[in-house]
């Protein structure tokens, strides 16, 4: 029935082992390394190219559906609505910022980390909310037929970092995430 959903879950226990990875290094930034921008720079294309592109618009199809269903208002949806804009424009300014970094603009740190950590946070929070929130209402209100109607995810839409063209598009970062489970 929800394969879709399944297919979500398992891309937020991704992007969940992508943001430790990113978390650990913000804080060697803090302590004051000079951060790989590479691996950060593919971070945030994932995030931009998949979340923001794939899986956040995925979701608005569910709530959609789930607003149409019923005269019911949902106040989370509306929630998870915004933070799915706020969340595309923070990662936005952070790839802007690191982009000025690897151009040599001055940038102070503790301005790029906070909007790491920012990114951090907010994404922690939202992929929380969903599944505490919005997917258990998803599971409960729509029928099978809602489920079928709800494309199944295009071949095109499969998450970039664990298929073949990832071990070329993502390098540094699959390295990074592998490194970091043997750790
Ligand atoms: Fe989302
Ligand atoms: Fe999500």
């Amino acid at each position: 029935m929800a394969e879709l959903l399944d297919r979500l879950i398992r891309d937020h226990k991704h992007l969940l082992r992508v943001l430790d990875l990113l978390d650990d290094l913000l804080d060697r930034f803090h302590a004051g390394d000079e951060p790989d921008y590479e691996l950060l720079c593919e971070m945030v294309e994932y995030m931009e190219s998949y979340a923001d592109q794939v899986h956040h618009p995925n979701e608005e199809d569910i709530f959609d559906r789930l607003r149409a269903r019923t005269n019911e208002r949902y106040p989370v949806l509306d929630q998870l609505t915004d933070q799915h804009l706020l969340l595309s424009r923070i990662n936005k300014r952070f790839r802007q910022s690191l982009e000025g970094i690897v151009h040599e603009e001055v940038l102070r740190r503790d301005q790029v980390e906070l909007q790491g950590r920012e990114l951090v946070k907010t994404l922690r929070e939202h992929l929380d909310l969903e599944e505490r929130a919005a997917f258990p209402l998803a599971r409960e209100r729509l029928s099978a037929s809602d489920w079928e109607e709800l494309h199944p995810p295009a071949s095109s839409d499969e998450d970039p970092l664990w298929g073949e063209a990832g071990q070329r598009r993502f390098q540094s970062l699959l390295r990074h995430l592998a490194e970091r489970d043997r750790a």
